[in-house]
């Protein structure tokens, strides 16, 4: 398996790869990989040749009062795990590589980021289209593989490759998840004893939600009111938003139907922000 710091020396690694007639298949991360990272490139194995994982913190997609400091980092740790996966290249530059002094462009996809998250972190989505877009270039990829846990982020990177003309098929994972429905994250890590039973309130939630629904409750205004009343009744829960969102637009809706997305977003003890997200009503192909 490779290690590729250098932006060019990647490119030239993928460009020789594509010349031999393989295929490339990118797994963007921001590392401290658990089993949804791993998940994600045994995925990525079934649909090319070659699996490149890129594993970049992004700066530009954390606000400035986010976690970017104590966002978790294990490179050495990184490494082994992602050795014992069917991966050929891992891309890991550095920020200085990434942004070079002088650096001022900025990709944004509009509409699509004004919604849940982008409400409470008003720069982290240009960030994430930035940096996609520039590791779309540096590795041009064939396939690239992003899970529904980031269900907004996968909804714009979708826009992004149409509106751009981007010759690279988005594919979408299942969120992968622990044994008590808690959605794997790198953010876990930073969750005490306390911290991570509360973190329990967004799966079970989106649970609730889901028996309501089946059982005829439709009124996104009284489903709402009933799971603020179940994420409040867990400890050190703060709500950032519980949005029941059109699969496609991300527009709020009123009434749940087939396509109804419920996203969740909790503040965990004033530290940790969670997400998590689900269809409400079974779907066709489940
Ligand atoms: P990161 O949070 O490291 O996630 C990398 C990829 O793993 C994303 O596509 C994310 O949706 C997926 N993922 C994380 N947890 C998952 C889970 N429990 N189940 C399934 N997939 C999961 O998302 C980012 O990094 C960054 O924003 C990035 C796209 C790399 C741009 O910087």
């Amino acid at each position: 398996m490779e290690i590729i710091q250098n932006p060019e020396a990647m490119n030239r690694w993928s460009r020789e790869q594509a010349r031999s007639g393989a295929t490339i298949c990118l797994v963007p991360t921001m590392g401290f990989f658990h089993e949804g990272h791993l998940n994600l490139m045994r995925r990525a194995a079934t649909l090319c040749d070659l699996v490149v994982v890129s594993l970049f913190v992004n700066p530009t997609q954390f606000g400035p009062n986010e976690d970017l400091d104590r966002y978790p980092r294990d490179f050495e740790r990184d490494m082994e795990l992602v050795r014992r996966e069917k991966v050929a290249a891992v891309f890991a530059p550095t920020p200085e590589l990434m942004y070079p002094q002088g650096f001022q462009t900025e990709v944004r996809v509009k509409h699509l980021a004004t919604h849940l998250c982008g409400k409470s972190r008003p720069v982290h989505f240009s960030g994430v289209a930035t940096v996609v877009s520039k590791l779309f270039n540096v590795v041009q990829p064939d396939v690239a593989v992003f899970g529904q846990k980031d269900f907004q982020q996968l909804a714009i990177i979708r826009r992004l490759v149409t509106d751009m003309n981007i010759p690279v098929r988005i594919v979408g994972h299942p969120i992968v998840r622990e044994a008590d429905g808690l959605a794997m994250s790198s953010r876990n890590a930073n969750l005490d004893p306390a911290n991570r039973a509360a973190a329990l309130s967004l799966s079970t939630a989106l649970q609730l939600a889901r028996t309501q629904a089946e059982q005829g409750l439709r009124s996104v205004a009284v489903l709402a009111t009933l799971l603020e009343q179940h994420i409040h009744s867990f400890a050190g829960t703060a709500i950032d938003y519980v949005s029941f969102v059109n699969c496609e637009t991300l527009e709020p809706m009123d009434e749940v139907d087939e396509c109804t997305v419920l996203a969740l977003a909790v503040l965990i003890d004033g530290k940790v922000r969670l997400i998590d997200n689900g269809y409400v009503l079974p779907q066709k192909a489940d």
